[in-house]
């Protein structure tokens, strides 16, 4: 069937489509009910059907007899490592691990925190997790104390699961201190620290841990036990609006189900072959694409410890597809507009043989068609913006090249993936013509594999996503959809924004920057960033009397936004200016600071109250180098 016909036929027919589409996965007891709602009046997937994600993942396919086929390819040149585990080795790791979850009395439904780097130990943990029911949660190892203590708060988990440290280009990152102050500043105190130790001669900090290893080693297997399909796999933060981030919850049996279907129909990767997503654990990108659809799929996944550059050269992603034999490459713009500044004409590149890859697959933001044609014309392969987001699970835009190599358009992130209904509207709720920017929103139900709910707070689900435009999930993104039926995703329409394909929140900067003593009043932009995507700026007015100097303060400012929420966040300037933008309603005008910084101000909006302050800040900036 074309691409067409089946995207039909999965709106036309939902539950027939998903059903169906639930039927290539091995059920313990298949589900008879496509859609229902739960008691909280929420819509819920195939509520009779029980499975288990760890058996899907591992035994599925040890039972099958593909046990020694490749499941994990540990690649790190962080530490001179590969080391690949067999759908057999990686079965008999996670169910001693799970059994020494057990041993310390964690059981279905209980929260687990996961806080590591890019190690097999942090995949044998999920894993090992999913096998008996504990809900994970992944907190990226990037994010510094505070965010950790945020999540601990949120989540309460019986237990932690860290490592001793990471590793960066020219640095360690010890997880361990970290851990210790995130417990110290959160509430809630868990009851149980697991703690792996990448080498042996490492001091311990968190006293009362118990080693990773010793757990593993004295424990015995466990089977993975029947889940229902609507009982929760993880919880995933991600940042909103404000300083609280939102733990997006996720499903089984829904979630497996869209990504067994992602894996054939969008990426076309079948048992057998290598799949490679160049990111985080931590991400979404990393729960979905480097773990769990891989593995279902019955193909072999890469954990990447490293970068795209200086690890230890631009050539460090096309040296892994020519040594895995990678088939499809899954990465960030980001990373390739890093690749092409280190190597602009491609001489790292054509060094090695590529090509095994079929085609490249980019998320986390919007490709630039300047990025897009560098790669295009390295690969000569399809190169695929796709559009998603932690809430959704799984790719809500895209082209499903396992359907259809339908062609792709330079800035596009594509046509709308089986199973969602995406519309541009205004305001109001009406569709808006083709070409028209309007709120790029879903209609509901949701397909299968997005978000049940928000951890422990429906309301806040109901109220984030669904109650804006009744009858739709708002995503918010904004963009437009062409004559072809191809969306343009524009960017943001709340204060979220995208560092390095990071998600971070600008109003939990403003939150943490007006904590600082000398500020009255802040505003924190996402600005553009030629490598990043974005990056922020705050702009800040001093309380009376203040004589910090504006070069102090920055320092101070940005060794704040480094402690409370991590170097990722590139913060690295703050303007003093004596006023904010605002409406005469006293709304701070954001994105009139943003177009300011980004010299893209076309039009002063008539609701500001003041308009002197352009002209005061535009002379501020061009007194200012940004960093
Ligand atoms: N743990 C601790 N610190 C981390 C970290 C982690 N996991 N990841 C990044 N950091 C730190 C870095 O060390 C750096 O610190 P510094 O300012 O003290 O040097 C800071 O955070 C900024 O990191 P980063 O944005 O990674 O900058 P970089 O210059 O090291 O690398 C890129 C730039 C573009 C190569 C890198 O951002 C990248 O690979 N981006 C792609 C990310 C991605 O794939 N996202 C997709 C999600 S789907
Ligand atoms: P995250 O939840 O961290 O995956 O971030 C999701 C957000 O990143 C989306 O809401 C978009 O704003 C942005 N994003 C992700 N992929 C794309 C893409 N292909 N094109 C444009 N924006 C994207």
């Amino acid at each position: 069937m074309s691409y067409k016909a089946t995207y039909k036929t999965s709106l036309l027919q939902p539950e027939n489509f998903w059903l169906q589409q639930a039927n290539e996965l091995s059920w313990y007891k298949k589900p008879s009910i496509g859609i229902s709602k739960n008691t909280k009046d929420l819509h819920q997937w195939f509520e009779d059907g029980l499975l288990n994600m760890s058996y899907l993942c591992l035994d599925n396919h040890v039972n099958k007899g593909n046990g020694n086929d490749i499941a994990l390819i540990y690649d790190s040149p962080l530490t001179n490592t590969i080391q690949k585990y067999s759908y057999y080795e990686l079965t008999s790791l996670v169910s001693k691990f799970a059994g020494g979850l057990i041993s310390q009395g964690i059981k279905k439904g209980d929260t687990v925190i996961i806080y590591m780097p890019m190690i097999p130990q942090s995949v044998i943990a999920m894993l090992a997790c999913a096998r008996i029911g504990a809900i994970h949660s992944v907190v990226f190892g990037g994010f510094a104390a505070h965010e950790l203590a945020l999540r601990i708060d949120d989540c309460q988990p019986k237990a932690i699961i860290t490592a001793t440290f990471g590793i960066e280009i020219n640095k360690v990152i010890l997880y361990q201190p970290l851990v210790e102050e995130a417990i110290k500043e959160s509430t809630f105190k868990p009851p149980i620290t697991i703690l792996y130790k990448r080498t042996h001669d490492e001091p311990i900090i968190l006293k009362e841990a118990i080693d990773y290893e010793t757990l593993l080693n004295n424990s015995s297997h466990v089977e993975p036990i029947p889940l229902t399909s609507t009982d929760s796999l993880y919880i995933l933060y991600t940042s909103g609006t404000t300083g609280k981030p939102k733990g997006v919850l996720r499903d089984i049996g829904s979630y497996a189900t869209a990504l067994k279907f992602s894996m054939t129909h969008i990426y076309n990767i079948h048992a057998g072959e290598v799949f490679f997503a160049a990111s985080d654990l931590g991400w979404v990108v990393g729960h979905s694409f480097i773990v769990y659809g891989p593995l279902i799929q019955g193909s072999s996944t890469i954990l990447y410890e490293g970068k795209p550059i200086k690890t230890p050269d631009s050539g460090a992603f096309w040296r892994i597809i020519q040594e895995h034999s990678v088939k499809t490459l899954f990465t960030a713009p980001t990373a390739i507009r890093a690749i092409k500044k280190e190597d602009p004409y491609g001489k790292c590149f054509y060094k090695y043989n590529t090509s095994s890859i079929q085609s490249i697959f980019l998320a986390g933001e919007r490709c630039d068609p300047t990025t897009y044609q560098w790669i295009k014309t390295i690969f000569n392969k399809p190169v695929i913006d796709h559009w998603w987001q932690t809430e959704s699970g799984w790719p809500m835009l895209g082209i499903m090249t396992g359907i259809e190599a339908l062609a792709e358009k330079p800035g596009s992130a594509g046509l709308p993936i089986c199973g969602y209904d995406i519309k541009v509207l205004d305001e109001d709720g009406n569709e808006v013509e083709n070409g028209k920017i309007g709120l790029i929103s879903v209609k509901l139900p949701l397909p299968p594999g997005c978000l049940t709910t928000l951890w422990n707070n429906d309301k806040g689900f109901v109220s984030s996503y669904l109650s804006l435009l009744p009858g739709y999930y708002t995503t918010g993104d904004e963009g437009y959809k062409d004559i072809d039926g191809y969306f343009f995703i524009l960017g943001r329409v709340d204060d979220v924004i995208n560092v390095a394909g990071h998600r971070l929140s600008t109003g939990e900067m403003e939150e943490i920057i007006a904590s600082h003593d000398c500020i009255a009043e802040c505003a924190v932009v996402g600005i553009q960033d030629e490598l990043r995507g974005q990056r922020p700026i705050a702009f800040v007015v001093l309380k009376d009397f203040q004589i910090k100097t504006e070069m102090e303060l920055e320092k101070e400012l940005t060794k704040l936004i480094r402690e409370k929420i991590g170097g990722i966040a590139c913060f690295k300037n703050s303007i003093q200016v004596s006023r904010l933008p605002k409406t005469r309603s006293g709304k701070i005008l954001r994105k009139t600071l943003r177009d300011i910084a980004d010299h893209t101000l076309k039009n002063i909006p008539s609701t500001i109250e003041d308009c002197t302050v352009i002209d005061e800040i535009k002379e501020k900036l061009s007194e200012r180098i940004l960093k």
